[in-house]
């Protein structure tokens, strides 16, 4: 409006240089402007001269509304308004029958109306092309018209606005996951000194990524027996952005419940599988990394079985010695059993032989064991049993020696078992008299009255037994009655010559003293 505003003096001006310029003789038309560049549904003034000596006859030829707003001596001046589109308004003048005309080249400028980024795709692999398309809707003259990408504030690339979209192409990068894409149009009227005219679009954010074309490592059990519960991982290296990327491990097709931990460009999920009966038999695990919209994935499979250990039965479990017993082993169909002590047949998952029970038999312990093949893995499982003989009692000579001798004075034992089941008691008695005991298995002290007949009762199972034991004890009655009889010998004989002795030496003194009084009385009766 400002522009239209200063161009008003304008005609007159032109009038005035109309009226000073030379006449050339003939009909001259001109325009003023002969040219201008406006804002669409804009309007302006052209103002038509017309050279000519006479009066000349005007006229301006559009489609446009035009108005005659001003006139004088040969010149015109018109109001357009409503100008919508590019248009070459002529003016004509007839002096004195020669016609002549001029014509004003009108552009129409406008703004897009509408300046789009179209959506980008959700997710973009790093590394592929991605075409990057800018809608921009009206924009006038497209000639000035430039349409931008920008990353951010960064521009990337330009060009002319030619159709309705301009297509950029930019090869997808890491550094492009979370950049905000735009698209700028300019319509640069600078040339015409009518500015610089920016429109930007809503930014959209791309989201780039990396899922290497290597499947996941899945880490699973082969075999799972029905009952256990077992760990798998799964990992994947070489992600961006790994915090992304989404971790399913199936089995089958229920899903696990996962754990996953990020690393800077990895991720490790793991879970647990719990093997049920229902699902016995070959089940699919897979292991899906997700990232963007493409995945990598990883099979294993996982064999769930279920391999109760053999039934090994003995029947009757508790026998007396001379029956016969069944020994019988049963393992799950498929299965084979090896059953010690069986005469061998034909493989099978059951086998079995009978046994005439001996006392060697008491204790003995049977083993069966299955042998089962699952997904190629021999799977063992042992059962044993114990079986129980009752016999007895017995008592043998290595168990219950019939003949002891001992030193009266020392310490002894006297062994005397029986053998049986259940295990038989001893009890051994002295033979005749009062009938009293011997312990057994006991030290004691010998004494010479132990020494005699025993009989040892073994109660057992079936009945009692019993052995007759002796038990002599030995002593050195004639050594001590010999010594007895020396030591008094020797007393004797040491008091007897002491006593000897003793009288001899009384003897002696009296004499000598009888001597004494003899001669001093033989001195007394003799006079000197
Ligand atoms: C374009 O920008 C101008 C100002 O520069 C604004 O008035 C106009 O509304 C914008 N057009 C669109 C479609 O955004
Ligand atoms: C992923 O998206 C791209 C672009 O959006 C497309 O070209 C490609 O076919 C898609 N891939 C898959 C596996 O859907
Ligand atoms: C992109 O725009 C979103 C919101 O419009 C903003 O949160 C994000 O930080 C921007 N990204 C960059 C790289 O500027
Ligand atoms: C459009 O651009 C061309 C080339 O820069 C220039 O010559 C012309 O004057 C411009 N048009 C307008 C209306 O500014
Ligand atoms: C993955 O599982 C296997 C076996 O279950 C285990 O040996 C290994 O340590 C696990 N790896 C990690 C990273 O947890
Ligand atoms: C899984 O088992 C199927 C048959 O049940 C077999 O065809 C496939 O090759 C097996 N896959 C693997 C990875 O062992
Ligand atoms: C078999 O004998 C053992 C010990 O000898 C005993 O513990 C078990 O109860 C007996 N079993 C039967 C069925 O009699
Ligand atoms: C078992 O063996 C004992 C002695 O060896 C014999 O007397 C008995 O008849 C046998 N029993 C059977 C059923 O063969
Ligand atoms: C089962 O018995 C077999 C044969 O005696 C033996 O080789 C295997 O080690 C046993 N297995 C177990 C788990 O006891
Ligand atoms: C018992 O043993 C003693 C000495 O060892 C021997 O003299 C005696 O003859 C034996 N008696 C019997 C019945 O064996
Ligand atoms: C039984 O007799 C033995 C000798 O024959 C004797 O030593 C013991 O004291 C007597 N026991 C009883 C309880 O009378």
């Amino acid at each position: 409006m400002a522009s239209s505003a200063a161009r008003l003096p304008l005609p007159a001006l032109f009038a005035l240089l109309g009226a000073l310029l030379p006449g050339t003789g003939g009909a001259q038309t001109s325009v003023d402007p002969p040219e201008d560049i406006i804002p669409r549904g804009g309007s302006m003034q052209v103002t038509c001269r017309a050279s000519c000596d006479g009066n000349a006859v005007l006229g301006l030829e559009t489609p446009l509304t035009k108005k005659e707003v001003a006139n004088g001596i040969n010149w015109k001046t018109y109001e357009l308004s409503d100008i919508q589109e590019d248009s070459t308004p002529l003016c004509f003048s007839n002096c004195n029958g020669i016609q002549s005309t001029a014509s004003v080249t009108l552009i129409v400028y406008s703004l897009p109306k509408r300046v789009e980024l179209a959506p980008l795709p959700p997710w973009q692999p790093v590394g592929e092309d991605l075409t990057l398309r800018c809608e921009v809707e009206g924009g006038a003259p497209r000639t000035n018209l430039s349409v931008l990408l920008l990353r951010g504030e960064e521009e990337l690339s330009r060009q002319l606005a030619e159709g309705e979209t301009a297509e950029f192409t930019l090869l997808a990068s890491r550094g492009d996951h979370g950049a905000n894409f735009s698209c700028r149009t300019e319509l640069d009227l600078r040339p015409k000194n009518r500015g610089l005219f920016q429109n930007s679009s809503v930014p959209r954010q791309l989201r780039t990524f990396v899922l290497p074309k290597t499947h996941p490592h899945l880490v699973s059990p082969r075999i799972m027996e029905v009952g256990t519960q077992q760990h798998v991982n799964c990992t994947l290296d070489g992600l961006f952005p790994a915090s992304e990327a989404q971790v399913h491990l199936v089995l089958e097709d229920h899903r696990l419940e996962t754990t996953v931990e990020y690393n800077k460009d990895s991720l490790l999920a793991t879970a647990y599988i719990k093997a049920n009966t229902e699902e016995e038999g070959t089940q699919q695990l897979t292991c899906t990394v997700t990232l963007g919209n493409q995945s990598q994935w990883t099979l294993e499979n996982v064999t769930i079985y279920s391999f109760p250990a053999p039934i090994l039965t003995l029947s009757p479990p508790n026998v007396s010695e001379g029956t016969v017993v069944s020994v019988e082993c049963k393992a799950c169909a498929g299965a084979v059993v090896t059953l010690q002590g069986a005469p061998a047949g034909p493989p099978g998952p059951s086998a079995q032989f009978l046994l005439n029970a001996t006392s060697n038999d008491d204790g003995r312990i049977f083993l069966c064991s299955a042998a089962l093949e699952v997904a190629g893995t021999v799977l063992r499982k042992n059962t044993t049993q114990e079986l129980r003989v009752l016999y007895g009692p017995r008592l043998e000579e290595s168990d219950c020696p019939r003949n002891w001798t001992w030193q009266e004075g020392s310490q002894e034992t006297l062994k005397c078992e029986a053998r049986g089941n259940p295990p038989p008691k001893v009890v051994c008695r002295r033979k005749g008299g009062n009938g009293s005991s011997l312990p057994i298995r006991k030290q004691i002290l010998v004494k010479r009255q132990i020494s005699g007949t025993y009989m040892c009762q073994a109660m057992g199972f079936q009945g009692e037994v019993t052995r007759e034991v002796v038990v002599n004890v030995t002593y050195n009655s004639n050594q001590v009655v010999t010594i007895i009889l020396v030591a008094a010998a020797v007393t004797l004989i040491s008091v007897c010559t002491a006593a000897y002795l003793y009288n001899r030496q009384r003897k002696i003194r009296e004499y000598k003293l009888q001597k004494a009084r003899e001669a001093n009385a033989m001195k007394l009766n003799t006079p000197p």
